[in-house]
């Protein structure tokens, strides 16, 4: 069975409620039924009803096991102004400026999950990265103990011996662009969440990723992986972590020997964190089209509750997949 397809089954043994604050847009309202059929999740569409209804009707989508809330008509919605116009005062808002926010459909989603009224959300159908993501850090905020949010991948290299049989995760590739050390060790942390609640990897073992093993270079740029390692072993003991590694020394076990011979992962490791989020994304776009590695992701990491972006180019299958991730991180 296909790692997706062991997702959306493991999502089929939870009820949870997955807000889709793009409520109007096509392949959203299209992604209902597949979502209901196939018992992932309660969708809560955000929008006009009659106006998620009449766009429905002219997309032939069934949306009857949606429900649908209007914010600004919604009986929460004087509490979620209110609640963002304490969470944001201090950063200048108003009620006035809090009323029209809350007004934004992607706002009063991360309000809905921070207030346990959903469950998730999934959003970026046809906004940004940015856009989804900064209501969720301004109101989810981050996990206890993590103070970045990242964007991991996981890869599916077809016809791979390395990594967990061809699968690795891959972190950070979409969200902060340049992490501290501090913030490199944290990714290290939650992207073997990753690879264990969804990827189910038994033995994730995390590689610090750098131009340089071991001090065969010195830069400064290396200096930050070296106390990113540092960090992350002390921090999250349980955790098996070395660095800096090539990527090379890191995940293939005859130069993993040779250039790290005393690591416990070197040429083992499956969970690949990246010093910066230019050689991530690039990473993981040179995997995915140079190997036909399946990337799936971005999942967001470190959030209090979990939200998903997609991204703009989603079929109505992605919608679908990324809310059954999001129901098994919930
Ligand atoms: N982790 C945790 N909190 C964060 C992070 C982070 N990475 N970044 C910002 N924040 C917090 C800030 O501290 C701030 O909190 P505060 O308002 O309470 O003080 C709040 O979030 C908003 O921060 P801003 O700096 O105002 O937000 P900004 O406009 O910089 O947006 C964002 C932050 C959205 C993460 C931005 O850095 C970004 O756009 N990153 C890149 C996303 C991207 O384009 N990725 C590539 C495409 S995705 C792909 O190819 C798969």
């Amino acid at each position: 069975m296909s790692l997706l397809a062991e997702i959306r089954e493991k999502a089929a043994k939870k009820t949870k409620r997955i807000v889709l604050p793009e409520g109007t847009e096509e392949r959203t309202l299209m992604a209902v039924k597949g979502i209901v059929d196939n018992k992932i999740a309660v969708p809560i569409l955000l929008g006009d009803e009659s106006e998620i209804k009449t766009l429905a009707g002219k997309y032939g989508a069934d949306i009857s096991g949606a429900e649908i809330i209007n914010p600004t008509k919604s009986a929460n919605f004087d509490d979620y102004v209110q609640a963002f116009y304490e969470m944001r005062k201090k950063k200048g808002v108003d009620m006035d400026k809090a009323r029209a926010t809350m007004s934004n459909p992607l706002y009063y989603a991360s309000m809905m999950v921070k207030m346990g009224h959903a469950d998730g959300e999934v959003a970026g159908a046809v906004n940004t990265t940015g856009n989804v993501l900064r209501p969720a850090l301004q109101i989810i905020r981050t996990a206890p103990g993590i103070s970045a949010v990242s964007g991991s991948f996981i890869m599916i290299v077809p016809n791979c011996e390395y990594g967990d049989k061809g699968t690795f995760v891959y972190a950070d590739c979409a969200v902060t662009p340049v992490p501290t050390a501090e913030q490199m060790a944290e990714f290290a942390k939650t992207s073997v969440e990753t690879a264990v609640d969804l990827c189910g990897m038994s033995d994730p073992k995390v590689g610090m990723l750098s131009f340089s093993t071991k001090g065969s270079a010195s830069h400064e740029t290396i200096d930050k992986v070296v106390e990113a390692t540092k960090i992350a072993q002390e921090r999250f003991p349980e955790l098996k972590v070395d660095g800096e590694l090539q990527a090379d020394a890191a995940i293939v076990p005859s130069v993993g020997k040779s250039k790290a011979p005393d690591s416990e992962v070197a040429g083992n490791c499956n969970v690949l964190i990246f010093p910066d989020l230019q050689a991530g994304n690039i990473g993981y776009k040179l995997t995915q089209r140079l190997a036909g590695a399946e990337a799936i992701g971005p999942i967001l990491q470190g959030l209090d509750k979990p939200v998903n972006d997609l991204s703009r180019g989603c079929s109505v299958e992605d919608i679908i997949n990324v809310v059954a991730m999001i129901v098994v991180k919930a």
